[in-house]
Order: structure tokens, then C-alpha cells, then sequence
């Protein structure tokens, strides 16, 4: 199978794959003040994450990799959605491209079709830093992804098995660019151990892509024969890897993502630390299933739930989102009790 056919395979299983009925977002809830003070008209969803300004908390996370006409497709749409609605935009890991220079237009016409959006690009963490900058210069891109992908590479039958090299990686990655990288997982979530060392290395920049939405174990498993559904759970849940990954230093940046289903769960993302939050599947699916009209919908009214949430809490901007309480209910409390200091 080459690379773009593998990658086409994603997204139909990345669609396809059973969801868990239980998301850790419904852990959570958030405490609901009757006295409103504020005028709807004059929320501001703007965020600031670090030095990128955003002009809202929502981004399309990394998707659709590869050569190809229909990945090129998927791309210019996601990207023409942003740029319709303001929001940032990640592509998907342009190693493809950065092997295959035939493949650069399936991620240059992201910023063709939105010239002056927030633009991320993103790699794996096998990339060298001539690497990393090729892929910031093919977009012009205000941020940079690293993703970490562990188990998925373990699952999938050609997946990488040496991970030696990767953190040294990483580290010379970050010194060297001079926008800021985020690094990201894919669904399995970070612990505070892991945020600990990134942070060691100087990262400050986490998306913690947490277990709860697509789920890379299931969507590898339907590719082999012989299926290591034992590992179809693994992973930290996004509430609690953004508790963990908060706990770590005031000075990380923190993005709220992985099974963030609509607006509300990322304002929930935003009051447990996050500065901002992507999603991909849930985009994915309604691009691929419903339209590029339903997608610009589809972020117009997680935009609407962001503000009636803010308004419930009286919190005139996302940053107020912050200080706003909450409660930890089931397996989000009992994992907060044992592992989160009080
Ligand atoms: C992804 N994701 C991803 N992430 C990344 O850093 N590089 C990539 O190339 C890809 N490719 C990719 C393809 C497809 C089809 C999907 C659905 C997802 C992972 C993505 O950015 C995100 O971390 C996870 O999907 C979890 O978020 P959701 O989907 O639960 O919102």
C-alpha cells in the first residue's frame, strides 16, 4: 500500500470506527451562575496561546496527509472553512511531502485558499530541524507541530519501532525555530511525567490530544490481520491529560484536544487549563459526510455554544474562562484524587 492510498484508509476508518458511547468530558461540569451581567453581543472569543494570537479557541486539528487529489480536495476545504470563519488551521504531518516534493500542493493549498489565517504545520517527531523548516516554509506557518505517536507506529504493521533518536530531536527542533512548536499526541493523551520532561527540553507549546475521540488503535487494528485489540482503551483521557499537563509549570501553553465533540466540551477544555482547542474527527466527519456549507455551520454554532457557555458563567472573554468552577464526577475524579496534589 503506498502512503496516500494509507492515508485515505485513515480517514474512511478514522470515520468508520465505533466511539465510545462515555467521554471524560461528561465528567465534568461546569457551575452554572443564573445571575448574567453580560451583553451576547459583546463576548470577545479571541485567545491568546503563548505568542499566537487567535481569533478563536476553536482550530481544525491535523488531518489528511498525503499526496493525492481527494486529500488535496479535504485540505482546501478544511482550509476555505477556516478562512470563512476565522479560525486556525493545522494540516497533517508533511513528511510525505517532505520526502515526495510532487506532494507539496496537497498542504500548499491550504495557504493559497487562506492567506492571512493561523496556519500550523506539522511533522513526526522522526524530523531532523532542515526537516521541520521545510515544512514551516511550504506554508508559511505561525506554528509548528510535532506529533507523538507512539502506540500507533507500534500497531501499524509499518509503523516505526525505534524511537532512540527523538527526544534529542524534538530538543534541537524547538531551539532552533523561531515560531513556536507545539507538541502534540494523537488520542492517547500526555501524563505530567511526560509534560515534565518536554518541558525540560524547553517545549512550551502541549496539545495534549487526548483518548475520547478518534481512536488510532482501533483505526490501525481494522488495517491488520491480526489485530492487538487488547490496546483499543490505552491512553489518558483528554480532561484529565489537560489537568495533568496544567499541573506542570504556569509558563505551558496548554491546548485542549481529542474527543471534544462540540463547543461545550471545549469550553470545558478551556476552564480546566486549556487556551484554546482543536478538533479533527468531528470536522472530518462532517466535511466528508454533510458539505463544506455544513462545516462553516458546523463552526458557527460551536462559536454560539462557546458564548451561551460564557454567558452562563459571566465570563466576558476566554481568558475569564479560567477561573470559573467546576466538578470532577467517576473516573475523571478518582484519576484527579490519585494523581493531582489538592
Ligand atoms: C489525524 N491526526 C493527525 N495528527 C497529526 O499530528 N498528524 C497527522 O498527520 C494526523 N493525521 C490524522 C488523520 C485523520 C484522518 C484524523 C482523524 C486524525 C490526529 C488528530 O490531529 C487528533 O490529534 C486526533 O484525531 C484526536 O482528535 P479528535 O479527532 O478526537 O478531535
Amino acid at each position: 500500500m503506498t502512503r496516500s492510498e494509507r492515508k485515505i484508509d485513515h480517514i474512511r476508518h478514522a470515520l468508520g470506527h465505533e466511539r465510545a458511547s462515555h467521554n471524560h468530558f461528561d465528567d465534568v461540569e461546569i457551575v452554572h451562575q443564573s445571575l448574567a451581567r453580560l451583553d451576547f453581543n459583546q463576548l470577545s472569543i479571541e485567545t491568546q496561546v503563548g505568542e499566537l494570537h487567535l481569533s478563536s479557541p476553536l482550530f481544525v486539528n491535523a488531518m489528511t496527509g498525503g499526496g493525492g487529489e481527494e486529500t488535496k480536495e479535504i485540505n482546501r476545504n478544511l482550509a476555505l472553512a477556516a478562512s470563512k470563519t476565522g479560525i486556525g488551521m493545522a494540516v497533517g504531518s508533511q513528511m510525505s511531502a517532505i520526502k515526495n516534493p510532487e506532494e507539496r500542493s496537497t498542504y500548499e493549498v491550504v495557504r493559497e485558499v487562506n492567506p492571512e489565517g493561523v496556519i500550523f504545520a506539522n511533522v513526526g517527531s522522526e524530523a531532523t530541524v532542515p526537516q521541520a523548516e521545510e515544512a514551516v516554509d511550504m506554508l508559511k506557518a505561525d506554528g509548528l507541530q510535532i506529533h507523538i505517536n507512539t502506540l500507533q507506529e507500534l500497531i501499524m504493521p509499518e509503523g516505526d519501532r525505534d524511537f532512540s533518536h527523538r527526544l534529542r530531536r524534538i530538543e534541537e527542533i524547538v531551539s532552533k525555530l523561531s515560531i513556536p512548536v507545539i507538541v502534540k499526541e494523537v488520542g492517547y493523551g500526555m501524563s505530567k511525567e511526560t509534560v515534565k520532561t518536554l518541558y525540560s527540553m524547553g517545549v512550551r507549546y502541549i496539545d495534549v490530544g487526548g483518548q475520547g475521540g478518534t481512536n488510532f488503535s482501533k483505526v490501525e487494528n481494522m488495517r491488520r490481520d491480526n489485530p492487538l485489540s487488547s490496546f483499543n482503551n490505552w491512553g489518558i483521557p483528554t480532561p484529565i491529560s489537560i489537568l495533568e499537563s496544567s499541573s506542570v509549570s504556569p509558563d505551558l501553553h496548554i491546548i485542549a484536544s481529542g474527543g471534544v465533540r462540540h463547543g461545550l466540551d471545549g469550553v470545558k477544555g478551556l476552564i480546566l487549563g486549556g487556551k484554546a482547542f482543536g478538533m479533527a474527527g468531528g470536522l472530518l466527519r462532517v466535511l466528508v459526510e454533510e458539505g463544506k456549507d455544513a462545516l462553516v455551520n458546523e463552526i458557527c454554532h460551536i462559536h454560539e455554544e462557546i458564548k451561551i457557555a460564557m454567558m452562563l458563567v459571566n465570563a466576558s472573554s476566554i481568558h475569564d474562562l479560567s477561573h470559573n468552577p467546576y466538578i470532577l464526577f467517576g473516573r475523571t475524579k478518582e484519576w484527579s484524587d490519585q494523581r493531582l496534589d489538592p
